[in-house]
This record gives structure tokens, sequence and C-alpha cells, in this order.
């Protein structure tokens, strides 16, 4: 067993639901315990900051309301690698030393990091060779960390998609048209399978499997008994442009609708849903997670654990060496359930699948 005096909490990578949540539930259960806890501000960049950017959480600081609340209170970013920093005159400094002095500086005796996958990395290289003990939390909306099933935000971006389904399904039904929804999820399909399966789509797009824009045209012209009808296509951003579109500054998404329009000769428009994906209140299931996951890190703190992460398998928390995460990202594959099932729903999701 440990017992910490101080530990620290921050977030770091982009944003998502349910954040907040964790930050209030460790918290918590830190405190419960005796342990004094700072809040890091803004990833690491509150610990290169002069004197370090910190704030004191106790538990008048995180309420219930932050169970609620969207984005992350302690601030997080996505740039300025501690390893290759960028100065004011562009030249790259490694600052990680800094980092280092800062946490020791502050009396840090642990530390929970709230990341992806590329976050885990990034720390690990921070903290595992200075012996500073760290347990990591999966946050994505994109859920491409290996070594769990679910990341924290990513449940709220399946709902904030399997919603734009629902509005876009009224009016595409009004008009006779093909509805493209682009989502994000950078190289993994996570997104668009989840939210496109919850929205009835008839086509899923996705990152991992080829797609023939010809065959989804066929697949459209059949769906609709080959008159206009309503369709609804969902495309992850990651996925490939399609062959022959000379149109690079379109989104993906408006390049799915242009070839779809042309190949059918039905009416098409995409709807880019971006950042609305990331922002504003958790999911039910990102609550349930993140309070879960933020009390389980403090306990295996307190079991005098390190380099691991929590992780959600089978309906229950455990946690996971830091090893087989750092290796992400995570993707889709063929035998996933939901694929399966979209397919045998009738969904196209590809030529390989
Ligand atoms: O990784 C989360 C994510 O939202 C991806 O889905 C998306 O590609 C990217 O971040 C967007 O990053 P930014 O907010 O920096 O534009």
């Amino acid at each position: 067993m440990a017992a910490f005096k101080k530990i620290g909490i921050l977030t770091s990578g982009g944003d998502c639901a349910g954040l907040n949540a964790v930050i209030r539930a460790a918290t918590e259960a830190a405190t419960g315990r005796g342990w004094t806890v700072l809040g890091l501000r803004n990833g690491h960049l509150g610990l290169l900051a002069t004197p370090p950017d910190v704030v004191d959480l106790t538990t008048d600081v995180v309420r219930a309301d932050l169970l609620r609340a969207g984005g992350t209170m302690l601030g997080t970013t996505t740039t300025g690698d501690p390893f290759a920093f960028p100065d004011a005159d562009g030249r790259r400094r490694d600052r990680s030393g800094e980092v280092i002095a800062a946490i020791k500086s502050l009396g840090l005796e642990a530390l929970i990091v709230i990341g992806g996958d590329g976050s885990m990395r990034v720390f690990d290289r921070l903290l595992t060779p200075a012996g500073i003990p760290w347990v990591g939390v999966p946050k994505t909306i994109d859920n491409d960390v290996p070594g769990t099933d679910y990341a924290v935000g990513f449940f709220t971006a399946v709902e904030v998609v399997g919603e734009a389904l629902d509005r876009l399904s009224s009016t595409a039904a009004s008009h006779r048209r093909i509805m493209v929804l682009e989502v994000m999820g950078r190289d993994s399909g996570f997104i668009a399978l989840f939210g496109g399966v919850a929205g009835g789509a008839d086509v899923i797009l996705m990152p991992e499997f080829d797609y023939d824009l010809d065959a989804v045209a066929t697949h459209v012209r059949r769906i609709t008994h080959n008159r206009p009808g309503p369709v609804l296509v969902v495309a992850a951003e990651g996925i490939k442009r399609p062959v022959g579109d000379g149109k690079e500054g379109s989104s993906i998404g408006a390049a799915i609708a242009v070839g779809l329009q042309t190949r059918t000769g039905f009416d098409a428009r995409c709807t880019v849903l971006g950042h609305l994906q990331r922002g504003g209140s958790p999911a039910v299931f990102d609550r349930l997670l993140a309070s879960t996951f933020g009390v389980h890190a403090v306990e295996l703190l307190a079991a005098g654990a390190s380099r691991c992460m929590t992780a959600w398998h089978g309906g229950t928390a455990v946690d996971v060496p830091m090893e087989g995460v750092v290796t992400g990202p995570r993707f889709v594959n063929a035998g996933n359930d939901l694929v399966r099932a979209a397919k045998s729903i009738g969904t196209y999701v590809g030529e390989s699948v």
C-alpha cells in the first residue's frame, strides 16, 4: 500500500466530455484518503510555466456540478511536445527536465494523467525514467486508445452523431435526398460505426475498410428502388478520398456527397459535425465511466501500482500495463460485433468486410 501526501492531476490532448467528471471522482477519492490534490493546468504547459500553473483541488472545488460540465476545468493542450518544445525563435528544445523539476518542486509524489494514447506516450517517456508513480485514465472521442473497450468521451460523441442522424433523417425524407454526415475519429472508425448503427445509417464508411463509390451508389439505388429517396451516409474523416475526386480543398464528406450525386443523379448534401462531438455535457455512460475510472486510478496508486492505465473490459473497471497502451492507436476490426450487425441489417460498410 502507498500513502501519498500530495498528488497531481492533469488533462492532456484534445478535450472531450467527461474530463471534469474524472477530475471530480479522483479528487474525492484521493482527498478521502487524506491526500492533497493539485490540478496542473493546460497539460504539461502548466508545469513549464513560471511559477507552475496549478490549482488546489478540494471537495469544495470539485462539487457535483463538475460531473455535468463539458470540457476540462484544468485546460489542456495538443501542442508543445516537451521533448521538442518550440521556442519563440522557432527552434525546438528538450524541456522534459523542466517538467520533472516542476513536479518535484511542487512536492508531487504521483500523477494521474487523463489523456489519449499520444499523451500516454509522452508522459510515459517523462515520468517512468524519473521514477514518478503514475496512472493513466483513457479519454478520447476517437475511442482509439489500446487496452480498453471504451475511453471517456466516446459515448458522448456517439450520442451527438446519433442525434444528428435523427435530425438529418427527417429533412432527408422531406427532400428525398442523400445526406452525408462527416464525423471525427482521426484514423479510427469507432465513432462512425457506433454512431452510424445507433442512427440507422444506410452506409458507414470507416478508414479501416476499403470502399468503392460505384458500389455505394448501387447500394443507394437498390435501397431506394432506383428513385430519389432518403439515404443516410456516415463518412469518417479519416477515409481515403474517392478515386478521381479532384477537389482536394473540399471536406471528405462533401467529396462523397458529390460522388454519390454524380453517380445516382439524386440530390446530396453534406454536414460536417466537427467539434460538436467534443463539446457539451457528458452522456450518462461517460459519467459512469469517468466516475469509475477516477476512483480506480486513485485505488491503483494507493495499491502501489504505477505505469498502468484504468480500462473497461467486460462491464468492469480493470487496469492494463502501459506497455500495451503506448503502441496505439487502436482500430475497428472486421470481427467487431457492430460491423457484423451493421452488415446483417443491410448497411454498406465497405468492400473487404
Ligand atoms: O482526437 C480527437 C479529435 O477530435 C479527432 O477526432 C480530430 O481529428 C482531431 O481531434 C481534431 O483536432 P483539433 O481539435 O486540434 O482540430
